[in-house]
Formats: structure tokens, C-alpha cells, sequence
């Protein structure tokens, strides 16, 4: 008999650049460098989830794909000579840590893409997507907050979030104001419910009650604090005018979400951010406060 739950792997946990990032000297990215054992090395964002441990869909194609791929057994090909126990992936943003790993995907493999409609809009308008042979990749357009069967137990319902369109689209965010917002995606199966949601700019009481929706909630923990880019000396803007409410201070998640019932996992950490530092003081305050902070490799059991 298959396992009957709902399993989410972290494949990645950090934000867009994870850590260290490339070209980034800052204190966690050179920590981790070094060796230090209190803070470990991010990819980007990505989260796996299966009914059964066998069929996965995918929730984010972050450009570290393929090394999260490599790095997990469970989406290892297991017969020959083609094979992936990867059957779908939903994009949920169209931010280049959301996308970009489509383009790992290519290779002949048969493969669902849900998104809703303006993330299937960029793909449209970026050719090089077309790499995915449409003959053996359906995309397939979700209407936000409807439940759809994605299959193998898996159902997918797309939570609309404050947020912006991705960067690179921001000079044409004027001619198209619905670019592409940002969603998070709510997974169900077998009676459990887990939303993964790295980019939210405002702690709504819509953006509560979609979120008490799940019985475990993987959150934006992209800032520690709003200004923290710019405190770091590696960015201008805050992380509210990125697209992500901060943890800390008036309006932030720690407070936002304080009385949220679920499990709440920060994710989408950006290398900045001190969270990342086992026994720092911003960890033991958002751990006092009820929240866990999530790393590559994690994995949740319903
Ligand atoms: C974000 O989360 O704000 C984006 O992924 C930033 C980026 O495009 O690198
Ligand atoms: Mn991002
Ligand atoms: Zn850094």
C-alpha cells in the first residue's frame, strides 16, 4: 500500500541569487563560504510534493533545478531510458527564480505546466520557452482560487498575493498592469493542506484568511528587516517595494501572522538576512515566536 498524506520537500529555500549568491560579499554569503557551521547554503526557491512518493509535482522552477534534481532521490529517473517521477510543475510567479528552470526541464519529457494566466503570458512571449516540445508539454492555464486536479492525489488552488510583477517587467508594468502579480499555491491531498507562499508585499486580512487555509504555511521570510538591502550596502530598494513584507517590525510577518494555528516555515530567504544565522538573535526571536525556518533537504510529513 502507498504512504496516504501529502509529503512537501524543500528543494530550495533561499531567495532569487540563494546563498551564498554569486557576487555577494555580505556576512552570510561569506559565513557560509567559509564554513561556518551556524549557517548553511541555500539554492532558490523550489518546493516538491507527492500523495504517494512516487508521482511529484513541483511548485516553482527555480535556475537551480537541475542540482536540486541531482541532490534528491525521490525525482531520480527509475526505468529506462527516459523517465522522471517529476509529472508536473506549477509556476506561481513569473519572476526569474520562478521560471527559469522550465528551460531545465527540456529533453523530450512528458510534462504538465500549471500557471495562471499571466505567468503562461511571459512564457508565450519568451521564446526561448518553446525549448519545452509543446507535443509533450501541456501548459495548462488555472483560473486563481479554483481547485484543480493536477492528478496522483495532488490538488492545486492559486491564492492571488500582494505583490508586483518581476523585476524585468517593471518599465512595462504601466502598458500591462496585470503583468504577472503573484500567487501562492495552496496543495492538497488526502485531507491535508499545505500553501508555499515567498512572495507576499502586505499582510492582508485577505492574505490571513486564504493563509488559515492550511494546516502548514511556507511564508516570505525574504527580509529580516524592510531596509536590510540597503543597511547590507547590496541594494536601494526596501523589501516592501520588492514585492515582500518583511519579518520584523510594525506590519511584519512575525506580527501579521502571530496568530496563525498552522505550522509556519519562513522560505524565500534572502542571503541578508540573519535568519539564516543559527543562534542569531532574529532567529531565536522568530523561533520564540512560534516560526521555523526552512532549508534545502527539509521535509514535511502529513
Ligand atoms: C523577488 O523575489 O523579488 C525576485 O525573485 C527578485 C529577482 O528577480 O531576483
Ligand atoms: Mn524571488
Ligand atoms: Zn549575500
Amino acid at each position: 500500500m502507498p504512504p496516504s498524506g501529502l509529503t512537501a520537500l524543500i528543494l530550495g529555500a533561499g531567495a532569487g541569487g540563494g546563498v551564498p549568491q554569486w557576487n555577494c560579499a555580505c556576512r552570510v554569503c561569506q559565513l557560509v563560504r567559509s564554513g561556518d557551521a551556524r549557517v548553511c547554503a541555500s539554492t532558490q526557491v523550489g518546493v516538491a510534493f507527492s500523495a504517494d512518493e512516487t508521482h511529484w509535482l513541483l511548485v516553482g522552477a527555480s535556475p537551480d533545478l537541475r542540482q536540486q534534481i541531482l541532490k534528491t532521490p525521490q525525482l531520480h529517473p527509475r526505468e529506462g531510458p527516459r523517465d522522471s517521477p517529476i509529472f508536473a510543475t506549477a509556476l506561481i510567479s513569473a519572476d526569474v527564480d520562478g521560471i527559469a528552470g522550465l528551460l531545465v526541464l527540456r529533453e523530450q519529457q512528458r510534462l504538465s505546466v500549471f500557471a495562471p494566466g499571466p505567468v503562461l503570458e511571459v512564457l508565450r512571449r519568451n521564446a526561448v520557452f518553446d525549448v519545452l516540445n509543446p507535443a509533450m508539454v501541456d501548459r495548462i492555464h488555472v483560473a486563481p482560487l479554483h481547485a484543480v486536479d493536477c492528478g496522483y492525489g495532488l490538488t492545486l488552488t492559486l491564492l492571488p498575493m500582494p505583490g508586483k510583477v518581476p523585476l524585468y517587467l517593471e518599465d512595462r508594468a504601466a502598458e500591462q498592469p496585470q503583468a504577472a502579480p503573484t500567487y501562492a499555491a495552496l496543495v492538497q491531498a488526502n485531507g491535508h493542506r499545505v500553501i508555499v507562499a515567498p512572495a507576499c508585499a502586505e499582510i492582508s486580512d485577505t492574505v490571513r484568511s486564504h493563509l488559515r487555509l492550511a494546516d502548514v504555511v511556507f511564508f516570505d521570510g525574504t527580509l529580516f528587516t524592510d531596509d536590510e538591502m540597503i543597511t547590507a550596502g547590496v541594494g536601494t530598494k526596501t523589501g516592501r517595494r520588492m514585492g515582500h513584507v518583511p519579518v520584523s517590525g510594525v506590519g511584519g510577518s512575525l506580527e501579521g501572522l502571530a496568530d496563525l494555528p498552522a505550522r509556519k516555515i519562513f522560505l524565500h530567504i534572502n542571503n541578508t538576512n540573519p535568519l539564516l544565522l543559527n543562534g542569531s538573535p532574529e532567529r531565536r526571536q522568530a523561533e520564540e515566536a512560534g516560526f521555523e525556518v526552512a532549508f534545502d533537504g527539509m521535509e514535511v510529513r502529513l
